[in-house]
């Protein structure tokens, strides 16, 4: 058995990485979230599960006799980011130097954990190389910290990783909670629900979406593929939507004739964003979800998550 230990099993991306694991049999899986943002119940059952926040060193014992470690818990929303700093240096820098803390300590063969596209905010370079590098807002600074401690643990104590700069991930158990919720739930459930969906802005910011299976495949190579070892790595499509196309795509599917309705921009926003992911394709990955058959599972899940009553 390969045991792997997923931080945010409760999240988007890392119950979508357990759920993957343990469909394909020979992985034991240890989760960890503390349930700030996570739903419990979207761990999938077989998931060892322990209700912890990742600042605290009681996590410790966990990572002893761990072959990989998945870290995606974080605070992760922008907005919120910028309404309190100090909480996001302390979950997304501090928890993220404890989790490489705890995998020093557990002999871990390698730490894979996220990063963002958000590095590139500032950055006018479409499509943006790993390289060019320019954080601007507090969520992106404080992925720019955790990105230089993983390069010291490697440094002084030789610990394996491997870093992930996600473009917008979508797909199934995507947080729709959220005040603000990411644009395919907030859509699809007004659309649903027969109501005006909200377009911040004039809808022509262009985004990069790139389905969780598609980085599910490039999370498992992690496991195998030796060269991804000490790596950064885009994992974008490499296409970009605007928002109102997007919007459009998802009311034909739905077969929906209501308009949007236009608020004010969202401060702290880039215009436009588009992975450059050669890279990442140089070791054999390319995303293979194109944007209509993935928002057909965005749809297939928000559905069945109205169908039990959650929304
Ligand atoms: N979803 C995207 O499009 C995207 C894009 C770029 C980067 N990322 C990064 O990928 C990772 C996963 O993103 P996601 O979309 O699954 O987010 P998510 O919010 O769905 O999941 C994060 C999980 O971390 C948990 N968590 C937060 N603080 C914690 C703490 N102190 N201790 C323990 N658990 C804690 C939350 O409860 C949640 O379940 C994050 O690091 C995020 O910054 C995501």
């Amino acid at each position: 058995m390969t045991r792997v230990l997923i931080t945010g099993v409760a999240g988007f991306i890392g119950s979508n990485l357990a759920d993957r694991l343990i469909r394909a049999s020979g992985y034991k899986v240890i989760g960890i979230d503390n349930l700030a943002y996570g739903v419990r119940e979207q761990i999938p059952a077989g998931v060892e599960f322990h209700d912890l926040d990742i600042r605290d060193p009681s996590i410790y014992p966990l990572f002893k006799a761990i072959d990989y470690v998945f870290h995606f818990a974080a605070k992760n929303c922008i907005s919120d980011c910028q309404l309190d700093p100090v909480e996001t240096a302390d979950v997304n820098v501090r928890g993220t130097v404890n989790v490489l803390e705890a995998s020093r300590r557990g002999n871990v063969k390698k730490v894979i954990y996220a990063e963002s596209s958000a590095l590139y905010e500032g950055s006018a370079k479409l499509p943006t190389p790993e390289t060019d590098m320019k954080p601007e807002s507090f969520y992106a600074i404080s992925k720019f910290s955790s990105m230089y401690f993983a390069e010291g643990y490697a440094r002084f104590f030789n610990l394996k990783a491997t870093a992930l700069r996600y473009f917008c991930v979508y797909g199934p158990r995507q947080d729709y909670r959220r005040s603000i919720p990411p644009v395919f739930s907030a859509f699809i459930i007004k659309l649903l629900r027969n109501e005006q969906p909200a377009i911040y802005g004039t809808g022509e910011k262009r985004r990069d979406f790139v389905h969780v299976d598609d980085i599910n495949d490039f999370h498992m190579q992690c496991m195998r593929d030796d060269r991804t070892t000490g790596g950064v790595f885009n994992l974008g499509s490499g296409i970009s939507y605007s928002i109102n196309e997007i919007y459009s795509m998802i009311a034909s599917l739905l077969g929906s004739k209501v308009t949007p309705i236009h608020k004010p921009d969202l401060p702290g926003e880039a215009l436009a964003n588009l992975a450059d992911i050669a890279r990442a394709k140089s070791l054999g990955w390319s995303p293979r979800i194109g944007l209509r058959e993935g928002l057909q599972t965005s749809i297939d899940f928000i559905k069945s998550e109205m169908a039990r009553g959650r929304i």
